[in-house]
Order: C-alpha cells, then sequence, then structure tokens
C-alpha cells in the first residue's frame, strides 16, 4: 500500500470543506446546544458474568487521564499532518496505548468491502460486492455472513481493524441516496441480514459498526435535517431493525447519525444514545460519531456518546482537550470518561481484536475464493421482475446478441460514496462530478466485469454486438435483426445526494422504447440502485433486476440470462407504479440544495441550506406495510420474484400453543433446479394495524423436490409499542396469516390464535 496522493488527499479535504460549510450555518448549532446540558446518565453498572466487561475495567484502572481522552476522538487521515508513521489513508485512526497493550484502531469503511473512495490508497484494491440491497434481495443470511466474514479478512490483511460497515437503515423513499447501501424497507429482513453481516465481518477479531444510530432516511441536507418521528413508529421500525441486529451479534460500536432525530442531532441525542440504547437495550458497547456529526462536547458526552471520529471534519475537536477541561470544570464526571473508555475496550476485547493484535504490514489475500462470494450474492439477490413467453432463459444457439448501453461493454455500474471500493480488475470507467456534496470523495464509477465478455462467453457460436444506447435510432437498427436485444439500463445513486427522481436518466426511456419497437425480443437488464419508473414496461419481454452487481456482475448476468443459474432473489423493497405512490414524491429539500449547488457551481458564496424538518407520515408503516395501509397496488410488490422454474406451496400448520411457528411444505413443481423464498405475513398491531413479514426462508430444491418449512416468528414483529407501559404487547386474540410468494401473492393462508404477551423495551 502506498500513502495517499496529493490529487486524491486534495478532494477528501473538499469534503472537509463541504460537511463545515453545512455545519456552520445550522441553527442552533454546537454553542447553544452546548448551555443545554442533559442530567448526566449513571454510568452503566459493573456487569455479571461478562469477562470483557471486567478485563476493560482493570485496563481504565491503569490509564492516565490524558491516556483516557487520546481514546477518546479519533483522526481523519487524509487530512493529519503530520501522518503518525503507521497511519495509511482510510477513514479513521485512533492510537493506542502500547504499554497497556491497546491497540491502534485503524477505520475502514466497509459496506460493500474494504473501500478506497478516490483511491486514496494507489493501487490498492479488494473485494466489491454487489450494493446491500442485492445482498438483502437474496433473503440468505448467510451470505450476508460469507460477505462480512470476507471483508473482515480482506481489512483484517490490509492492517484495519474496526470496520464502518453494519449499514441497517430502513429504506423510506425509493430516491433516497444510499438505499443501495442498505438492506431494505423490512426490520425483521433487515435486522437478520444486518446481524450475520456484522457476525461475518468480527469472525475474523475485529470490530464492526452497525449505523446510522438512527433515521439517515435521506442525504438532502443529511447534516441539519431533523427527522420527526413518533417514538412508537421509531421503536417498531428503524429502531427495531438495530434493536434485531445488536441482539444477534453484538457489534463492538454504533454509529450514530448525521441528522437530528426529533429535535437532536443524533449524536447529542438522549434519548436515542442513552435511553434507548444503553439503558433499554443495555448494549456494553460504545458510540462512534459519524464523520463530521458531533457539535458539543459536554452535551454530547451527557447524551451518550463516547468517541468523536474523523475529527477534522467538525468544527473543533471536542472531545480532546475540550473534554478535558470538562472534566475539571466538573461538567463531566471522571467516571463519565472511563464509562467511555470502558466501552470502547468492551468492543476491542469482545470482538476479540485485543487477544488477536492485527498484523503490522500488509498480508497476501486470495482474491480468487473471495470473488465467489461477490459472485453468489450477485447470482442468488438479481431478481428476474418480468419474463413473458419464456423469454429468458436465452438459448446458447442464438445467432446474434445485441448489447445496448451502460457500458456493458467493459463493466458494471457501482453505488457512489464512502462504501466505494476499487475492486479486483480496477474502474474502466470513472466520471468526476460537477459539483453537489458528493462531488470531493465521489467518482461515478464501474467495476471491470464487463457483460459483453462474459455473455460472448456463454454463447460462443453467436455474433455478440454492442452499441453504447447514446443514439436510440442507431441501437434500434442494430437490435433490429438480432435474436435477441439487451438493454442495460442505469440510475446512479450516492451518498451525499439523493436521486432527483426514480425516472432513468438521459434518453434511457426512449432507448428500450425505440430498441423494444425494433425487436419483440428485447430484454432490459436494470443496475439501479433501487426501485425505478418503468413506463416501458408492456413493450418489454423480459426485465432482470441486477441492482449494483459488484465485481462478478458480467459474469453473473450472463449466467442468470442463459440458466446457468435460475433466478432466485426476492426484492427488499418496494417498486412504485408511479412517484406518488410513495410517502413523499421526491426528497424534502433537494429544491433548495439544488439552487444551493449550482450557485456554487456558477462562483457564487452561498450559505448551506438551513435546518428542516421531514416528517415521517408513514411512521412504522414502511415500504410494503404504506402500500397495504393506503390499498395502493405497487409496479412489483415486496418479496417480487420469478424463476424458471415452479413453486407448490401445501399442508400448512399453524402452531399457536407457545408463540407463533407455522410450517408448510414447498415443492419444486417445475423442470429445473431452483431457489424458492415463501414468506410468511401476518395482520397484526393494534396501534397500526397492517401486514408484516413475520418470517422467510430460502430453499433450494431440485425438480419435484419437497422440503418443509418451519418458521419461528419473534413476537416484537406483530407487537405493539406502547409508550406508556413502555414497552411490546400483543393483545390476545386471532390474527390472520398467509404464506406468500410475496407480500402481494398470498398462497396458503390461516389465522393465529395468539395469547397476551409483552415484554421491556
Ligand atoms: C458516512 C459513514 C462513513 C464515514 C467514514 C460518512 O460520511 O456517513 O457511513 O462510515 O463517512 O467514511
Amino acid at each position: 500500500m502506498t500513502t495517499a496522493q496529493p490529487s486524491s488527499a486534495l478532494r477528501i479535504l473538499c469534503r472537509t470543506t463541504a460537511a463545515v460549510a453545512l455545519l456552520s450555518l445550522a441553527p442552533l448549532s454546537g454553542a447553544l446546544a452546548e448551555v443545554m446540558p442533559t442530567k448526566e446518565s449513571a454510568p452503566l453498572a459493573p456487569r455479571a458474568n461478562d469477562p470483557a466487561w471486567a478485563r476493560a475495567d482493570a485496563l481504565v484502572k491503569q490509564m492516565t487521564l490524558d491516556e483516557k481522552i487520546t481514546y477518546l476522538h479519533g483522526l481523519f487521515p487524509p487530512n493529519t499532518k503530520p501522518a503518525p508513521a503507521d497511519m495509511i489513508p482510510s477513514a479513521g485512526y485512533v492510537p493506542g496505548v502500547p504499554r497497556l497493550k491497546i491497540p491502534t484502531l485503524r477505520e475502514s469503511d466497509a459496506s460493500l468491502g474494504v473501500a478506497n473512495q478516490v483511491e486514496q490508497r494507489k493501487g490498492d484494491v479488494a473485494t466489491a460486492l454487489p450494493s446491500g440491497l442485492a445482498l438483502a434481495s437474496t433473503f440468505e443470511p448467510n451470505l450476508a455472513y460469507a460477505g462480512g466474514a470476507m471483508i473482515g479478512a480482506e481489512a483484517r490483511a490490509k492492517t484495519f481493524n474496526v470496520l464502518l460497515a453494519g449499514g441497517v437503515n430502513l429504506t423510506r423513499d425509493p430516491w433516497a441516496g444510499r438505499n443501495f447501501e442498505y438492506l431494505g424497507e423490512d426490520p425483521l429482513l433487515a435486522g437478520d441480514m444486518a446481524a450475520e453481516q456484522i457476525k461475518g465481518v468480527q469472525s475474523n477479531h475485529i470490530v464492526s459498526t452497525i449505523k446510522h444510530f438512527a433515521l439517515n432516511a435521506q442525504e438532502t441536507g443529511r447534516h441539519v435535517m431533523d427527522a420527526q418521528i413518533d417514538e412508537a413508529d421509531l421503536r417498531e421500525s428503524d429502531l427495531l431493525a438495530f434493536q434485531i441486529a445488536i441482539e444477534k451479534s453484538n457489534p463492538a460500536s454504533v454509529m450514530c447519525a448525521y441528522n437530528k432525530v426529533n429535535g437532536d442531532w443524533a449524536c447529542q441525542n438522549d434519548f436515542l444514545l442513552n435511553k434507548v440504547l444503553k439503558r433499554d437495550w443495555n448494549y456494553p458497547g460504545f458510540v462512534m460519531s459519524d464523520w463530521g456529526a458531533v457539535h458539543s462536547t459536554v452535551k454530547a458526552a451527557l447524551a451518550g456518546l463516547d468517541q468523536q471520529s474523523g475529527q477534522e471534519l467538525d468544527t473543533q475537536i471536542f472531545f480532546g482537550d475540550d473534554l478535558k477541561a470538562a472534566v475539571a470544570k466538573g461538567e463531566v464526571s471522571q467516571a463519565r470518561i472511563d464509562d467511555m473508555v470502558r466501552r470502547i475496550l468492551h468492543g476491542v476485547i469482545s470482538s476479540g481484536l485485543m487477544d488477536n493484535p492485527t498484523p503490522t504490514t500488509a498480508r497476501p489475500i486470495d482474491y480468487d475464493a473471495h470473488a465467489k462470494v461477490a459472485q453468489a450474492v450477485a447470482e442468488r439477490g438479481s431478481v428476474l421482475l418480468k419474463n413473458e413467453r419464456n423469454l429468458l432463459p436465452l438459448a446458447k444457439t442464438a445467432k446474434k446478441i445485441v448489447l445496448i448501453g451502460a457500458h456493458a461493454d467493459v463493466g458494471v455500474l457501482s453505488g457512489g460514496g464512502s462504501s466505494q471500493v476499487r475492486s479486483v480488475g480496477g474502474a474502466p470507467v470513472e466520471i468526476p462530478l460537477n459539483g453537489g456534496e458528493a462531488a470531493s470523495f465521489v467518482r461515478v464509477t464501474w467495476h471491470a466485469s464487463s457483460p459483453l465478455e462474459a455473455i460472448k462467453a456463454a454463447a460462443p457460436g453467436a455474433e455478440v454486438v454492442y452499441v453504447d444506447g447514446k443514439d436510440s435510432v442507431a441501437a434500434a437498427a442494430a437490435a433490429k435483426d438480432a435474436d435477441v436485444a439487451i438493454v442495460f439500463a442505469w440510475h446512479w445513486q450516492t451518498e451525499a445526494q439523493d436521486a432527483p427522481s426514480i425516472v432513468l436518466p438521459e434518453n434511457q426511456h426512449a432507448l428500450i422504447e425505440a430498441v423494444a419497437a425494433a425487436n419483440k425480443k428485447s430484454i432490459v437488464v436494470l443496475e439501479t440502485g433501487g426501485p425505478v419508473l418503468m413506463p416501458w414496461l408492456d413493450r418489454v419481454g423480459a426485465v432482470l433486476q441486477a441492482w449494483y452487481p459488484g465485481q462478478r456482475g458480467g459474469q453473473a448476468i450472463a449466467r442468470l440470462l442463459f440458466g446457468e443459474v435460475n433466478p432466485s432473489g426476492r426484492l427488499a423493497m418496494t417498486f412504485p407504479k408511479s412517484a406518488d405512490q410513495a410517502p413523499r414524491a421526491s426528497a424534502p429539500g433537494f429544491a433548495e440544495q439544488a439552487a444551493i449547488d449550482d450557485a456554487r457551481r456558477a462562483g457564487q458564496t452561498v450559505p448551506g441550506i438551513k435546518s428542516f424538518p421531514v416528517r415521517y407520515v408513514e411512521g412504522a408503516a414502511v415500504g410494503y406495510r404504506w402500500y397495504a395501509q393506503r390499498k395502493l397496488t405497487p409496479l412489483y410488490p415486496f418479496g417480487h420474484g420469478l424463476s424458471y422454474t415452479s413453486f407448490a406451496y401445501k399442508n400448512l400448520k399453524v402452531d399457536d400453543a407457545a408463540g407463533l411457528k407455522v410450517s408448510f411444505d414447498v415443492t419444486n413443481t417445475g423442470k429445473v433446479a431452483g431457489a424458492d423464498t415463501p414468506q410468511l405475513y401476518v395482520t397484526a398491531g393494534k396501534r397500526a394495524s397492517t401486514v408484516r413479514l413475520a418470517g422467510f426462508e430460502k430453499v433450494d430444491l431440485a425438480p419435484g423436490e419437497t422440503k418443509r418449512v418451519t418458521l419461528t416468528v419473534e413476537p416484537r414483529i406483530l407487537a405493539d409499542y406502547e409508550t406508556s407501559k413502555p414497552g411490546w404487547s400483543i393483545a390476545a386474540g386471532s390474527y390472520p396469516l398467509y404464506v406468500g410468494r410475496n407480500v402481494g401473492e398470498p398462497v396458503l393462508s390461516g389465522k393465529a390464535n395468539l395469547k397476551a404477551w409483552s415484554r421491556k423495551p
């Protein structure tokens, strides 16, 4: 690995400037918030039967105040001058305490692989997984584990020991910039998948975060917007996904978000950090801030923030000398400082890092083996949305195949932001951005995995031609006499910006229409971060949702199209028919932010976007639940996905004697092997009665084979959260349920007679 090139360091520096510009204009920032400290919450009581807690406590007792304070604030390597000798460009660095063998924390982004945005470490490649939404669409927690384990192994070999992974914010809006990084709209699916990903990362004895706590559901104005939602709604939706994932995987750290939640920034939000996370969930690990998300010293420390990350991205170093001074003044107690350090050390010890230090120099990585994980996720997570007249799978005997658009000759699209991996094979296409908050650390990037080459290899006898699709007339002419025409359509999304709309950009609708008019056998492969509108749908024979398919995406797409792999992905997010079906048709604040970006491009000095509220009117009815409540029929429902075979469900048994268990048979009734994901939905909740995904399992079946599936239901999925108690409860009664192919296609229906049930928060 090499040190940062001057140009990339400069780009990263710009990211700082952008963040500071926004923050400095936020009303009620730093100073005012600082004079309103919350009462200090008692440090967590000693935890019985937690050896990591006892070891952490013993270490804390040996540390000086200066050593403790040093561990409470992290550097942002691209901006650190002079850089410590062992620092390499990445997201973060926190010096350790060598005399006590307390490790230096070396942090890397890792949502989809070991990140290397804008190639800050020249030539340092890593395995790039498909997007998080593709992973969620596999409905296979074991693939999430495999992905996490792979990333963790690469990170450790590259000398990193803290991974900024585990993004589990629910996808509330189809245009939201980071949807591709997250795990979809359902708390059970997202929570289960995040848990396995984190377990996989931490199986390498390194720290994983879970992020962004909480409600970082849109990128527009992410540093200043105020996410507003009722407590019960929050507990039943985004917080439930976090709660499930944290309980199952014990992430060493939780990263608090940029935005405000109900009036207070997430990183100084007493309700979120002290009350929910540390008190109600008894979370023993540490809360690290997002990069540039801290606004105060005393208030943040008392509200539950344990570590300031990437300090150069904040307006000041809050958790350094300032914190020390606050201790001297008695504004923050020594006990709270000890609590902060103990929590960090708890994560370092419980993850296994303390006893298994990371290497000091990079180690070799088996990239070929790791690429198989990336390919498996792409193959199992791609969703066959439509397949009329069995247009797919393609026959290997086809004589002429035309591929159109999206640089399908050289690669596949990737989502932008801190998750960006410089993948093995490099980036054949990279386009810098012309302004906007993402411009300083993001380029529109393609991974080198050519669908053209993969399709040529799959059909060696065919003439396979690529046209770039810029000219619809030329594309239609090329498609006219082909056996099949495949349009690769793209919609790029990135952290730090929401998409202006979910319409395919440039001339792609016209392109698809023109190709479909010229050739009846037209197929669309979608490389998108999430849902897009499809006004052309009736004109094309088949649509494969390939998401951002990662560094083996080209090969995966070819194998799916030719039936070497039977598609088995199921949508982890609802696809709307029109933009106005979703709770918000576009990002609140988008127009204001766009005007600011335009003025900046024109060289004007302009203030940043002002704080603004976003009221989440759907509450806990995120995604498909919103559609069910409003009786809206989407274009494609949550859970939808076709196969080259067919499946039957039979013999439903509802066991509601103690809790709820549902079992049934799944049979492959077709002629080829395939995998299905039957889904259990229960209509529950007296506060807001909605249909809820209560269980799922992916099953691989040979032709004619039957397997019995048993799903055990997590009661909180069916429960109401009652703030008056406070806690979870299910009222005794009869609850309708069904096993379906997706939320809109019930196959077996029944009822569960549930007894009254309750649980603390
Ligand atoms: C992102 C985080 C990321 C951090 C460090 C922030 O802008 O929101 O997800 O981990 O940067 O790169």
